[in-house]
């Protein structure tokens, strides 16, 4: 279900000097093995020659409305006929003002008004051309079409000045492309997920804490939020970028982890419980660095407050908790006592001795258990696992209730 392989995907260009990004993003359209089709404006020609981007996406670049021969002839109504989106980036002020109006005075406008595909529109200009209330203005209408535009990014400009205008991130482009071709059937859903690892101080420079790299508890903020639900991800220490859209907070230790969780628990109607929470804490972590004075070292531990088992024990009835458990054998067995042991709704059981399955790795391969039954998943990537995760929580939902997110 996940990515854009096999999406036909019309790229339209206009006139911004991030046009040369619309090449990366070309390349990374087709690096995913989306089909791509590219409209260049007279104006983003001089940016960047059509040369380039009929190089990278593999075929010839459509330029002129009036060009000859039957094909280009109707062009501006064939093209979206034959693609599943419309991603227009770099959009600029002169070709949103276009867009807003209605007009159809070159190829790209004109296929954008024939279009009955879903549109995303991504803004790059001058910082005071985006906020000059005309461009805001034809922004909002552009949203009255049912166009997606994004927010640009914010920084520093190509024309030196400093503030809104950048061309969004390709991953929020991605995010948003992605979300176009979801179901959304988690609309309005307020999800909580935790991911990754915990750290617990030995002293201000050691920590105890797991191979955990969170790449799990990410992917399925990643495609809850695509399938429109609400999303907050609390995060142990990990090396991955927020999710666009997704509510991030970043904590380090189990404790802080439980606090975080406990003080949003109540208002969530899923909660996913991927992190791997580190199960002891060091008693009394030292103050100072521990110097390696003598020949070893005792560290005393302390059991560490299960979240899982605590959110189980004060689960609503129309709440929806999903746990996590890492196991090497006895799957099934073990899936069942903790779910049991837990109050757990859905467990989501990992092989941790396959090798492309587990910590650290872009592929799972989970069972789903439920007081009524399981299933076995093969092995997929992490986003595809969370998909098939989230499939089996509309299930739950469905049948618990007549109106699932009320
Ligand atoms: N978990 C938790 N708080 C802890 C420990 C674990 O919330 N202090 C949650 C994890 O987020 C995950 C599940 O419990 O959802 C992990 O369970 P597992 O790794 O199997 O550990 P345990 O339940 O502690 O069982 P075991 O006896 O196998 O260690």
């Amino acid at each position: 279900m996940a990515g854009l392989q096999g999406k036909r995907i019309l790229l339209g260009v206009t006139g911004s000097i991030s046009a040369y990004k619309a090449a990366e993003w070309t390349r990374a359209l087709v690096k995913e093995e989306a089909l791509v089709q590219v409209i260049l404006t007279e104006a983003a020609e001089r940016f960047v020659p059509a040369l380039t981007f009929a190089a990278l996406a593999g075929t010839a670049v459509h330029r002129d409305m009036f060009a000859d021969g039957p094909e280009a002839l109707m062009a501006h109504i064939n093209l979206s006929r034959e693609a599943d989106a419309l991603l227009i980036a770099p959009a600029s002020a002169q070709t949103i003002a276009r867009l807003a109006a209605g007009m159809a005075d070159n190829l790209l406008s004109a296929v954008v008004l024939a279009a009955r595909i879903p549109v995303l529109v991504c803004p790059a200009m001058n910082t005071a051309m985006y906020h000059h209330p005309a461009t805001q203005k034809n922004i909002r209408r552009l949203r009255q079409f049912g166009y997606r535009v994004l927010q640009p990014g914010s920084g520093e400009l190509a024309c030196g000045e400093v503030g809104d205008g950048r061309l969004p991130e390709w991953d929020d482009a991605r995010e948003a492309l992605l979300s176009i071709f979801a179901p959304s059937d988690l609309r309005g859903l307020k999800v909580l997920i935790t991911a990754g690892p915990t750290r617990e101080a030995i002293d201000p420079v050691r920590y105890l804490s797991n191979r955990s790299s969170g790449k799990m508890g990410f992917a399925l903020a990643r495609t809850a939020m695509r399938r429109g639900a609400s999303v907050t991800l609390v995060a142990g220490p990990v090396s991955l970028t927020d999710p666009p859209g997704v509510e991030v907070i970043r904590v380090q230790s189990a404790h802080e982890m439980a606090e975080c969780v406990f003080a949003r628990a109540g208002q969530s109607r899923v909660i996913v419980k991927a992190a791997a929470v580190a199960d002891f804490a060091v008693d009394a972590p030292a103050e100072h660095k521990i110097k390696k004075s003598g020949d070893g070292l005792q560290l005393d531990l302390v059991k560490n407050i299960d979240i899982l088992a605590e959110l189980g024990s004060r689960k609503t009835a129309r709440q929806i908790l999903v746990g996590f458990a890492a196991e090497s054998r006895d799957h099934q067995q073990e899936g069942r006592r903790k779910l049991q042991d837990k109050n757990l709704d859905l467990i989501v059981v990992n092989d941790i001795l396959g090798s492309q399955s587990g910590f650290d790795v872009d592929t799972n391969q989970v069972t789903l258990i439920d007081r009524n039954s399981s299933r076995e998943v093969p092995l997929m990537s992490k986003e595809d696992t969370a998909d098939h995760i989230w499939d089996a929580v509309r299930s739950l939902l469905a049948a618990g209730e007549e109106s699932p997110f009320s």
